[in-house]
Order: structure tokens, then C-alpha cells, then sequence
């Protein structure tokens, strides 16, 4: 299989990282949700809810970096086209939902490294090292940044499952047919 995308196919990185994000960032919205409502009453509650921060944190670094990579790749290597049997308005909301996750793929791990830069918390990554605070402690600008945090966290929930049920439609429609286009990215 080739590395790069065709006019018809999607090419093997395009794959892995396609495939390697869903299953770091749909991870990442339930252990986000889980971590957040841990209690931290005692310090071994504390220890034990941290140990999902510092983990959330890393992956989502690395989403941050990966959506880069894939930005980047999609410049030297664009998607193919949709076939033609998708009509004009069908089309166009595929790629603004693509657009979309994208935007989602960009602010929601920069939300979330802003946060912890206003709360005073530390980002690692990994076992690396710490990362650069990029802006300074700020309470208000904390609260504002957890709430896109949650709210583009739950937004990009719901839009995932749209995009899923819509390949699963075509797939169901139309299973192996020009319209199926789960298969150029499987
Ligand atoms: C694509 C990447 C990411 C996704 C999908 C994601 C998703 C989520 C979700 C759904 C929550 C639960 C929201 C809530 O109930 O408060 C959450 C919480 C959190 N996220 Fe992320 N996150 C990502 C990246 C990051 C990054 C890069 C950081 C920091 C470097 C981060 C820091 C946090 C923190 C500190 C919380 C807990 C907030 C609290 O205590 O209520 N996240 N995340
Ligand atoms: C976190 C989860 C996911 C995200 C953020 C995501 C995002 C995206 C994006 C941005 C594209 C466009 C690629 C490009 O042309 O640049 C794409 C393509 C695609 N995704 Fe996902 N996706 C996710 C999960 C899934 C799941 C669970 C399925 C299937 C059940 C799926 C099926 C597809 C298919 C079939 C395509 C290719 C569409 C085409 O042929 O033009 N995705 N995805």
C-alpha cells in the first residue's frame, strides 16, 4: 500500500494517524470526563486522580503535535476527492464536518494546555520533561478555558458520532459501492 494518498484512496499514513487520533482522543473524552469528577478529598485521592491528569495531558500534547503532522501531510499529500455520486450538499457537509473536527483536533488540546497554564500546573510530557507555560497564572482566564474545554470536549463527542454513523450509513447503503467510503479509509 502506498504511503501517500491517491486521487481515489487514502494512502497508509494517512490511515494510521486517521485511526491512531480516534482511538487517542475518543480515550481521551472519557478518561477526561472520569478524571474530572474524581474526589480529592484525601491525598490518596489526590495521587490516584493525578495520575489520569499527567497522562491526559500527555496524549494530549501528542494529539496537539499529531494533528500537525497530519495538517502538514494533507499539503504535501491531499485527501481524494469524494466520489462523484455524493450530491453538491451532501459534499459540502462532509468537508465542513471535516473542517470542523479539525478546528476541534486544534483548540480543544489548546484549551486545555492553556488551562493548566492559568491554573499554575505543571505539563509533562510523558517522562520528557516539563513544558513551557505559554501564558501566566490567571484565574478568570482558567475558567474560561475549562469551559471550552468541556464544552468542545462534549461538541466533539456528539460530532464523532456523527461522522461514524455516516460512514456506517454508506457502508449499510451501499457496502463495497462507490458511495462506501469507509473502505478508502480502512
Ligand atoms: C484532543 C485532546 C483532548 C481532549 C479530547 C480532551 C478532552 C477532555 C474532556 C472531555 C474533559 C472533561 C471536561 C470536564 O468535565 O471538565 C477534559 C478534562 C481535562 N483536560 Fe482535556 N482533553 C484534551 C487535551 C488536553 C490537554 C492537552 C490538556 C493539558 C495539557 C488537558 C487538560 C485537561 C484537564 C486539566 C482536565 C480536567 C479539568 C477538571 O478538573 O475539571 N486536556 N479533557
Ligand atoms: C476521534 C474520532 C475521529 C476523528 C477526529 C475523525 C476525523 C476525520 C477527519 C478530519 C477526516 C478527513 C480526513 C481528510 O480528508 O483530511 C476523516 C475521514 C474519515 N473518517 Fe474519521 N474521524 C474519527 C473517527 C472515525 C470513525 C470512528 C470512523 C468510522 C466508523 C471514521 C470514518 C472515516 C472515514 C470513512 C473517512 C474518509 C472519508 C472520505 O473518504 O473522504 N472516522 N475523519
Amino acid at each position: 500500500m502506498a504511503l501517500q494518498n491517491s486521487s481515489t484512496e487514502y494512502g497508509l499514513l494517512s490511515k494510521i494517524l486517521h485511526w491512531l487520533m480516534a482511538l487517542i482522543i475518543i480515550t481521551l473524552i472519557g478518561v477526561g470526563i472520569y478524571m474530572a469528577e474524581l474526589p480529592r478529598d484525601t491525598e490518596e485521592q489526590k495521587a490516584y486522580a493525578f495520575q489520569f491528569y499527567g497522562l491526559h495531558k500527555s496524549f494530549g500534547v501528542l494529539v496537539m503535535l499529531l494533528v500537525v503532522t497530519r495538517l502538514l501531510w494533507l499539503r504535501v499529500s491531499p485527501a481524494p476527492a469524494l466520489p462523484a455520486v455524493f450530491a453538491a450538499g451532501e459534499r459540502k457537509m462532509v468537508k465542513g464536518l471535516h473542517a470542523i473536527l479539525y478546528v476541534l483536533m486544534l483548540l480543544l488540546p489548546l484549551s486545555g494546555y492553556l488551562m493548566s497554564n492559568a491554573g499554575g500546573y505543571p505539563i509533562h510530557f510523558f517522562g520528557l520533561g516539563e513544558l513551557p507555560a505559554l501564558i501566566g497564572k490567571s484565574k478568570e482566564f482558567g475558567e474560561i478555558a475549562h469551559e471550552a474545554h468541556e464544552v468542545m470536549g462534549i461538541a466533539m463527542l456528539l460530532l464523532i458520532v456523527l461522522h461514524a454513523a455516516g460512514a456506517v450509513k454508506h457502508r449499510l447503503k451501499d457496502k463495497g459501492g462507490e458511495s462506501d467510503i469507509l473502505k478508502r479509509m480502512l
